[in-house]
């Protein structure tokens, strides 16, 4: 989140960190599943933690419910050293995949549960369950028990429980995995606007990449028990550092190159054999780049004789010709190479068909030049 300027006062309110792993590292016998782990979530933040099965999010999260304890490092929540707490201490509400419900228990009484054992009086109880079964929609479903409910409103459930007590943090560990597309969309604009009513700080772990584009303010995208990168969804899609960042997420041309250099704050390399000048913005990694990225949208194709000069721009035949709706792919076989281009449908008949030669160029914005590896 950006600092918020206060209209009245002018002063800018710098944003309070609500959660803070510092160097959190947890092994399962030989096997290291986080890497000393540093992550500030600021209060309030929408933080999506992507990655691909087995690259350590379920982990992370159940460090911060004290679900299993760290190896080693601290768990800071709202300022307090929460690393050997135990879960009902640590102020966080936990959502999974799988609602663990119980089954012989009402709505009512499945949400009433972490009040009851919380000592809350039972007339507030019964105040603050149907709050929440209105604001989520439960309302006519609170006598029901949970075999009684569809998927969604079983999740519904899970959620209304952990909002009921009102943490300062709420967990979710891939909530919406087990339910069908309809529902799970439906589902994520909920979350997205209870997020925004309640302002609450929310952890939301997903394998899902469009999920983590669409709801999440920022994304932390783990990969073999490290942190990747940590963007905002936009910055992550146009300025992925790691050739596992751009190919994780969206549709990627990755060119491994060679006798990088820099020139006038602009990077330049060779690729496909050398058949390939790039050029592209410097970047702080100018030492250990190793490809470059053109998102298949950016790219624009020619009919060959058209002069697009020489950089950044290559020689090809259309191989295959989708339309996909909204936009048309074009496969351009480059020998070797197969380049993806993306471009929006027109009603006319595409300009291209298989078998014409093609100069498919781009612009030097949009060749981002990529490290191979993690990070240390
Ligand atoms: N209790 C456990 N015992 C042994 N290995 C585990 C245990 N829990 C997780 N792992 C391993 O740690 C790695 C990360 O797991 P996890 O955090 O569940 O990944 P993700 O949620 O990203 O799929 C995986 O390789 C997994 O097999
Ligand atoms: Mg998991």
């Amino acid at each position: 989140m950006v600092a918020a300027m206060n209209a009245s006062t002018g002063k800018v309110k710098q944003p309070t960190v609500a959660l803070s792993l510092q160097q959190v590292r947890k092994t399962y016998g030989a096997f290291v599943a986080l890497h000393a782990l540093d992550l500030d979530v600021q209060a309030g933040e929408f933080l999506a933690v992507l990655g691909p099965s087995g690259s350590g999010k379920s982990t992370v999260l159940s460090m911060i419910a004290g679900l299993g304890q760290p190896d080693s490092g601290h768990i800071m929540i709202d300022g307090s050293d929460t690393t050997t707490l135990p879960t009902h201490k640590r102020g966080v509400g936990v959502v999974f995949q799988n609602y663990a419900l119980f089954p012989h228990m009402s709505v009512f009484q499945n949400i009433a549960f972490p009040l009851e054992r919380r000592g809350v009086p039972k007339t507030d109880i019964r105040q603050k369950v149907e709050d929440v079964c209105h604001r989520i929609g439960l309302a006519h479903a609170m006598m029901r028990r949970p075999e009684e409910l569809s998927g969604g409103q079983r999740q519904r459930v899970a959620l209304a429980r952990c909002l009921v007590y009102a943490p300062s943090i709420i967990l979710m560990d891939e909530p919406l995995a087990a339910l069908d597309k309809r529902m799970r969309n439906q589902l994520q604009n909920e979350i997205r606007q209870l997020h925004r009513d309640l302002g609450t700080t929310i952890i939301y772990v997903t394998h899902d990449q469009h999920e983590a584009l669409t709801m999440a303010d920022r994304i932390c995208l783990m990969n073999n028990g490290k942190i990747e990168q940590l963007a905002t969804p936009g910055h992550l899609y146009a300025a992925p550092e790691t050739v596992f960042a751009a190919e994780f997420l969206g549709d990627s041309n990755i060119f491994e190159c060679r006798e990088v250099y820099e020139e006038d704050n602009i990077l330049q390399a060779k690729a496909l054999n050398g058949r390939l000048e790039l050029q592209g913005p410097l970047r702080t990694f100018v030492e250990s780049v190793e490809a470059f990225l053109v998102r298949p949208e950016k790219i624009t194709l020619s009919a060959l004789g058209d002069d697009r000069g020489s950089v950044n721009s290559v020689r090809g035949c259309v191989r295959d010709v989708i339309f996909c709706g909204p936009i048309t792919r074009f496969v351009i076989d480059l020998e070797m190479y197969d380049l993806i281009v993306d471009q929006v449908s027109s009603a006319e008949e595409t300009r291209f068909s298989v078998g014409d030669v093609v100069v498919a160029h781009w612009k030097s914005a949009d060749c981002i030049a990529l490290t191979s590896g993690q990070k240390q």
